[in-house]
């Protein structure tokens, strides 16, 4: 209003700076026309950007040939030949990708764009991880998601603060650990020996479920929450118990018993919390073990030659030990599922990302990103 008011004005005068007068008022509302939603992200490895390289703990993936693909060919710290799953919904969201909340860049203006919290190595419960050492494990993530949102709204005001956050996507990726590298670790684990497998998810989720009541008292409003994928297929499990490429079914029995349930879990909060901004589910159930069942079942469909191996690392299906500069490194990532013994290659990433943007209920439900992004057009400036 103002501004129009002023181009008359500078109109009936001088056109020249009529013109002036429009190109300034249109200047201000540009960046706030471009400012993509914020997003927030905690977790494991498979969603780390980095938090670990600023840590004394082995989970780490900060040297070559980590991030081989990226344009400048440097590791970043993501488990993965080039970008991992949540820098490709960055791109979905129009937004740039998040930095880890160590990151000393992560200040200024580029708090407006969130923070990645997650760090590799972690799980849902605290003893999970414990070989890793110094790792932040979820409460941990929690606080700085608290710290974080002090800084903002000092920079900020709280309004506008709690604008950011309320209109923000959050993702959470967590549990596959609980299973890999706790429960399922060595033959025998104080936890298998504490708990049956049933139980075991029970006690998991009922502490998953506290640290979602906590992110969203926190004040996040749409929550991704990604399933456990198929543990039992990656190259790291195939090398220790598959003869020919099948997968292990004891760690296939417990993704498959344990996804079901987290969304159920998921369902009994979204009826507890109500709609988040007034338009539809806060928590969003993610099937990522369903993206990667079809690539494992028909690798071909999908571009890629091997399901099992992995692109870098050494001894059966490339799973045993880590990826370094002396493992074997294959020379089309792209057609690899795994890059590394757990985790996808960024082709890979990208379509797992593609099912979360326009996926059926089958791999995102009750409704996908595309969806998401349509709801909450309204809610970021
Ligand atoms: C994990 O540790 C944190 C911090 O010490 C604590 O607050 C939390 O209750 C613990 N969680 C479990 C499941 O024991
Ligand atoms: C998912 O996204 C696509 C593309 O935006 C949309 O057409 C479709 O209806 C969505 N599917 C579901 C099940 O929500």
């Amino acid at each position: 209003m103002e501004c129009g008011a002023l181009a008359a004005m500078a109109a009936s005068s001088w056109q020249v700076a009529a013109l002036l007068a429009v190109a300034l008022c249109v200047l201000p509302a540009l960046p706030a026309a471009r400012a993509a939603r914020a997003f927030f992200i905690f977790g494991d490895s498979l969603v780390d950007n980095g938090n670990n390289n600023y840590l004394l703990t082995s989970a780490r993936a900060d040297s070559w040939p980590y991030g081989i693909d990226t344009p400048d060919h440097r590791a970043t710290g993501r488990f993965s030949n080039g970008k991992n799953v949540v820098d490709l919904i960055s791109e979905q969201i129009g937004s740039v990708p998040v930095l880890p909340y160590l990151s000393p860049e992560l200040d200024g203006e580029n708090l407006l764009v969130g923070a990645n919290f997650a760090s590799a190595g972690i799980g849902i419960l605290n003893d999970t991880g414990i070989q890793f050492a110094n790792i932040i494990r979820i409460s941990k993530q929690l606080t700085y998601f608290e710290q974080y949102k002090h800084r903002l709204a000092k920079l900020y005001g709280p309004e506008r603060a709690a604008r950011v956050v309320g209109g923000a996507l959050t993702l959470i990726t967590l549990g596959g650990n609980d299973f890999v590298n706790n429960y399922y670790l060595v033959p025998y684990s104080a936890r298998s020996r504490e708990f049956s497998l049933p139980d075991y998810i029970k006690y998991i989720l009922s502490e998953y479920k506290q640290v979602l009541r906590r992110i969203h008292g926190l004040g996040a409003r749409r929550i991704l929450v990604t399933g456990v994928g198929p543990i039992g297929c990656v190259p790291a499990e195939l090398a220790m118990h598959s003869l020919d490429g099948s997968c292990d079914p004891e760690l296939q029995r417990a993704s498959e018993a344990y996804n079901p349930q987290m969304e159920a879990m998921l369902n009994e909060l979204n009826a507890e919390v109500g709609a988040g901004n007034g338009n539809g589910a806060v928590f969003v159930a993610v099937n990522t073990r369903r993206s990667h069942d079809d690539f494992i079942a028909d690798p071909k469909a999908y571009g890629f030659v091997t399901a099992t191996e992995a692109c870098c690392g050494q001894g059966r299906f490339n799973g045993i030990g880590i990826c370094t500069m002396v493992s074997s490194l294959c020379a089309n990532r792209d057609e690899y599922v795994f890059w590394d013994a757990f985790h996808p290659t960024e082709r890979a990433n990208r379509l797992i990302a593609q099912n979360y943007l326009s996926g059926s209920t089958d791999y995102i439900s009750p409704m996908n990103l595309s969806t998401i992004i349509h709801l909450d057009r309204h809610l970021h400036d």
